[in-house]
């Protein structure tokens, strides 16, 4: 699959590929903990904490989907082994507090995950532009990229404090 594709980005293609799946192991991770914590979350503001997790993770599940595709039409594979999705990302673990009524505890940890997130997608664009060959998946990691940071200002405006 993929083979023009892959002819393009040349040599590399394969380095490529392994950055994007690590990408798309962080996805699913920030899914998992984003759906976990708005079940869980309590309190007086937990319903806009709540609401804002999971518009935050149905945009993650998105990711997850334009990432595998781009890795499919590269000639890869994405992740198989859901226990290989923890060591092959680059944030592995959202801190989430041991009390759900730490709503800005919560927030903290989903915004320390969307700043990983962002650095993330901003080393695969310096990757891309190095390479200067790929408007395919350039295009995907900035439409990605621009979601984490409005979801970064989304989780900033809520916690209402400078963090
Ligand atoms: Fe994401
Ligand atoms: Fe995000």
């Amino acid at each position: 699959m993929g083979k023009k594709s892959r002819e393009i980005i040349g040599d590399r293609v394969d380095e490529l590929i392994m950055l994007l799946n690590r990408a798309y192991a962080d996805e699913w991770i920030a899914y998992f903990y984003y759906t976990h914590a708005a079940r869980m979350a309590q309190g007086l503001n937990a319903p806009s904490v709540a609401d804002a997790l999971e518009k935050a993770a149905k945009d993650e599940l998105e990711h997850i989907n334009e990432l595998a595709e781009r890795i499919v039409q590269l000639g890869g594979e994405p992740i198989r082994d859901f226990t290989k999705l923890v060591p092959e990302s680059n944030c592995p673990y959202v801190k989430l507090p041991g009390s759900w009524s730490d709503l800005k505890a919560i927030l903290k940890a989903v915004i320390d995950a969307e700043r990983c997130a962002i650095d993330v997608y901003s080393n695969i664009l310096k990757w891309l532009k190095d390479i200067g060959k790929d408007p395919v998946t350039w295009h995907v990691i900035r439409h990605i990229m621009s979601e984490e940071i409005e979801h970064e200002d989304m989780f900033e405006t809520i916690l209402g404090e400078d963090y």
